[in-house]
């Protein structure tokens, strides 16, 4: 993803302690009482600028959402839109994924989103993509048992990985698409880089799935 550079992204996300988490090891085993309620967790990985999570929230007020973004100058502009429609059940966490197993306790998140990650062509670099072995296993040292995982992505490469992934791992793979956007029986909520993937022409390959305890 092309970034442009936001000045005063760390200042601004500084400013708002109680929308953005910065030092979110602290909260690790208290983060239903950021909500004051008990309700669900669900996690987006790699918002972006957080159209998908924002989107979903308002569909579900019942549920609590988490995005985690590792860009200041990105979750920015996430930040920037929830000030301008305030979400009471929204909270965004900028920190790299990779610190997962630091940030919650076991069971804390019982839904998992991956939406168009970085798809890291590069052999030398696999260990990076979100549905790496090594990330699975953090996955699963969060989320509740039988936690659903939801993956889109338009990289055909990056979904063939996936699939091995899974596999390999003895994940249960719940649901597939070639075509996510020709499915009639599957509830789609479109993500920014999803619409311009469209546009252009590009299936969407969705897999749902559960890590293996
Ligand atoms: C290609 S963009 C997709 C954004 C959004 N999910 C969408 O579909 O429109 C991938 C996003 O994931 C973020 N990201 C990638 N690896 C991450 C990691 N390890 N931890 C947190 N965010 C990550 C990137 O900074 C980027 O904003």
């Amino acid at each position: 993803m092309r970034l442009r550079k936001v000045k005063y992204a760390q200042d601004k996300l500084r400013s708002y302690p109680e929308l953005v988490y910065i030092d979110p090891i602290e909260n690790k085993g208290k983060w239903n009482s950021i909500y004051s309620n008990n309700r669900p967790i669900h996690l987006e990985i790699g918002i972006g600028k957080g159209k998908f999570l924002f989107e979903l929230a308002k569909l579900h007020p019942e549920i609590n959402y988490l995005g985690i973004e590792k860009y200041d100058s990105v979750i920015v502009r996430a930040l920037e839109k929830l000030l301008i429609e305030p979400l009471p059940n929204v909270r965004l966490i900028y920190v790299d994924a990779e610190k997962l197993p630091l940030i919650f306790e076991k069971g804390e998140i019982s839904h998992l989103y991956l939406n168009f990650s970085d798809p890291w062509p590069k052999k030398a670099h696999a260990k990076r993509r979100l549905t790496s072995p090594l990330f699975l296993a953090k996955y699963q040292s969060i989320i509740a048992t039988n936690s659903i995982i939801e993956y889109k992505t338009d990289n055909y490469d990056f979904f063939e990985y996936t699939m091995m992934t899974l596999v390999q791992t003895n994940s249960t793979i719940l649901k597939i698409s070639l075509d996510l956007h020709k499915e009639k029986d599957i509830m789609n909520v479109e993500t920014e880089f999803e619409t311009k993937f469209v546009a252009m022409g590009n299936p969407i390959y969705y897999i749902r799935f559960q890590i293996k305890e």
